[in-house]
């Protein structure tokens, strides 16, 4: 039998469509979890991103009428109903997957956590315990893949894809967030502090303030993860001019 989670989520995504169809045919591309880093053929640099929040940003997409592709780190989740998904490992992986496709999207949500440096060099074979105290491992940057989004959008002269980034900060969440906003160039940007209580990695819930060029910062109260994707699919609704 399939999962009873899988069910419930078919069970709601068809209640749904009867209320709110705003995304209809609307094609919007999403990235969730993490992305490892290999170090050797068993070891790898990652990040604790669980991937909840851009499953649920894809899953009511998906229930408002979208037509959803998903960039899935390594995480284990079911896929949202409705919803095509592209599983990748790497940054790069995720680089490539999402510029393959970004021309055809309405908007990127850029919801991964993608890391930000990977080993310069991949072992072909395990490493292997030396005599040594500590071991040095170089890092080299990876591409920013929003900041690549919108680059690629000025160079084609348009508007399309409209580009939402997501920034996971410990403090100081305002003066980081409309500093990534101007730096990575995109149209909305969904703050949270993973720090504070209930916005943690790995959670249900997530505190967020939505950061828009030339707007003032709006902070949404304590929400579910369905609830907060339902909230920024609103902006990005208005902002497509749904
Ligand atoms: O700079 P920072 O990693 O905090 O930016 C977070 C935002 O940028 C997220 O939307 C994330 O998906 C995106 N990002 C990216 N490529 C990277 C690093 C982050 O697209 N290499």
């Amino acid at each position: 039998m399939i999962e009873a989670s899988v069910i419930v989520d078919a069970a709601s995504n068809i209640l749904d469509a009867a209320a709110k169809r705003d995304l209809d045919g609307v094609a919007l591309l999403v990235t969730a979890g993490p992305t490892h880093e290999e170090l050797d053929p068993v070891r790898y640099l990652g990040n604790r991103s669980s991937g909840k929040m851009g499953f649920a940003l894809a899953r009511r997409a998906a229930a408002r009428g979208a037509r959803v592709t998903l960039i899935a780190g390594p995480v284990s989740l079911p896929t949202p109903p409705g919803v095509t998904r592209v599983d990748v490992t790497s940054a790069r992986e995720m680089h490539e997957a999402v510029t393959a496709r970004d021309t055809e999207a309405r908007a990127v949500i850029m919801a991964a956590a993608v890391a930000d440096y990977r080993p310069s060099v991949r072992a072909a074979e395990k490493m292997k315990k030396g005599e040594e105290q500590s071991l040095a491992i170089t890092l080299e940057l990876s591409p920013d893949i929003l900041a690549d989004l919108a680059a690629r959008r000025r160079a084609r002269g348009g508007s399309t894809p409209l580009l939402v980034g997501f920034a996971a900060e410990t403090g100081g969440l305002d003066e980081k967030a409309q500093a990534k906003l101007g730096r990575k160039g995109c149209d909305l940007l969904v703050g949270n502090d993973v720090s504070e209580p209930g916005s943690a990695f790995g959670g249900d819930t997530n505190r967020i303030t939505l950061y828009a060029p030339g707007a003032p910062p709006d902070p949404l109260p304590l929400l579910t993860k369905d609830e907060a994707a339902d909230r920024v699919l609103d902006r990005v609704a208005a902002l497509l001019g749904r």
